[in-house]
């Protein structure tokens, strides 16, 4: 069999930083466990831009396509506010998720044990949270036409389209219906049924793929506004969520600032399977490029390192790997490292990006 192939895409921002970090976790398993990848690298995002002037190059989109599992670091930057709307950096993550259909965006909210004072919330309501939001990632108001800014008389409108084919719904219920099977068996869907007639046929599709193909895991329904209040409320109620593009936008903010830092959290997003039986895939940390801390070692690693533990887990079937590396971040943070981004008001002495990296590899390989 083929090297498994990786494209790494560090993009803007913190985004070179963190995943320099990576590089060397990858070194470190081809070293120490006999798990070598092919790896590229290439740009997106406003470093697209200024190289090519456009946030993602055709020849860029194609090596993606092509690749096992695409890394991305983060895209964005104050730099390129003032773009033309199409050729914002943004943009570039947004081709590459429509053309590889990657329309399963897995965003786990874990809280960690030493990280549940950092929580807006309190210790107990977030302590040893663990929940997946599955955000449908490829449909709905993010991309249906029409959409754009028109004159209609004497003044302009904004038109965005909140669009769902049954299909579009049902193969990302499939994605959170099989998750749940691997977890403790329950799916909650959100959405507005009750004002939304996209709503009220994601309910009904999402209630017919259940009773044909899942009736073993648990359905409930709950309108994505309540939703919202009760991931505030009282988070362990859920295990894995489903819900819409824009939805899942707001909700997985939302659940990443339960477990008290968006530096923690990675995110998978997949598409279909290929030839070789993997899913099309890209892996990206949920927070973004951070222009304000941008190349002072501030960055938070983890969350990218924890986003190539999914790749290992989901594109290279290497669970065990993956879990070994999650607890050697676990093991770092449970030793009191932290990056600026984890210190209390009280302060301390952070560590840098890539103390953090060293710390995780250090741990890696205390675990052998
Ligand atoms: C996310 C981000 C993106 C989105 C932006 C950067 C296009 O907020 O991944 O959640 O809105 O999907
Ligand atoms: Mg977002």
């Amino acid at each position: 069999m083929s090297t498994p192939s990786i494209l790494i895409l560090p993009g803007d921002g913190i985004g070179p930083e963190v995943m320099a970090e990576v590089r060397k976790i990858i070194d470190w398993f081809r070293a120490n466990r006999a798990l070598a990848f092919d790896v590229g690298e290439d740009l997106v995002g406003g470093a697209a831009y200024d190289a090519h002037g456009v946030p993602l190059a055709d020849a860029t989109m194609e090596k993606a396509q092509e690749v096992d599992a695409v890394l991305l670091g983060a895209v964005g930057g104050p730099k390129y506010d003032e773009l033309d709307f199409q050729l914002k950096p943004e943009r570039g993550l947004l081709r590459l998720r429509k053309e590889m259909d990657l329309f399963a965006n897995l965003r786990p909210a874990q809280c960690f044990d030493a990280l549940a004072e950092f929580s807006s919330l309190k210790a107990d309501v977030v302590g040893g949270l663990d929940i997946m939001i599955v955000r449908e990632l490829t449909s709905g108001v993010y991309f249906g036409e029409p959409r754009g800014i028109v004159k209609e008389g004497n003044e302009r409108v904004g038109i965005n389209t909140q669009r769902y084919t049954e299909s579009e719904i049902a193969r990302v219920a499939r994605s959170a219906f099989e998750l749940a099977r691997k977890r403790s068996g329950q799916v909650c869907s959100m959405e507005k049924a009750n004002v939304m007639e996209s709503g009220v046929l994601w309910r009904e599709v999402v209630t017919e793929v259940h009773a044909a193909e899942y009736s073993d895991v648990e359905l409930s329904h709950m309108y994505a506004d309540a939703g919202a209040m009760q991931l505030t409320r009282w988070p362990k109620q859920f295990d894995v969520i489903v819900t819409d593009n824009l939805f899942g936008d707001l909700l997985s903010d939302l659940a990443a600032m339960l477990t008290g830092s968006l530096g923690m959290l990675p995110s998978a997003s997949l598409g279909a399977q290929m030839e070789n039986g993997r899913p099309k895939a890209l892996y990206e940390p949920v927070h973004g490029s951070a222009p304000d801390i941008a190349g002072q070692g501030k960055a938070n690693p983890i969350a990218c390192i924890l986003s190539f533990a999914m790749a290992l887990r989901y594109s290279f079937d290497k669970g065990d790997e993956a879990t070994r590396l999650e607890q050697a971040a676990e093991a770092v943070l449970a030793d009191g490292l932290r990056t600026p981004d984890l210190m209390g008001p009280e302060g301390g002495s952070p560590v840098s990006t890539s103390e953090m990296g060293d710390a995780v590899i250090a741990k890696l390989s205390a675990s052998l």
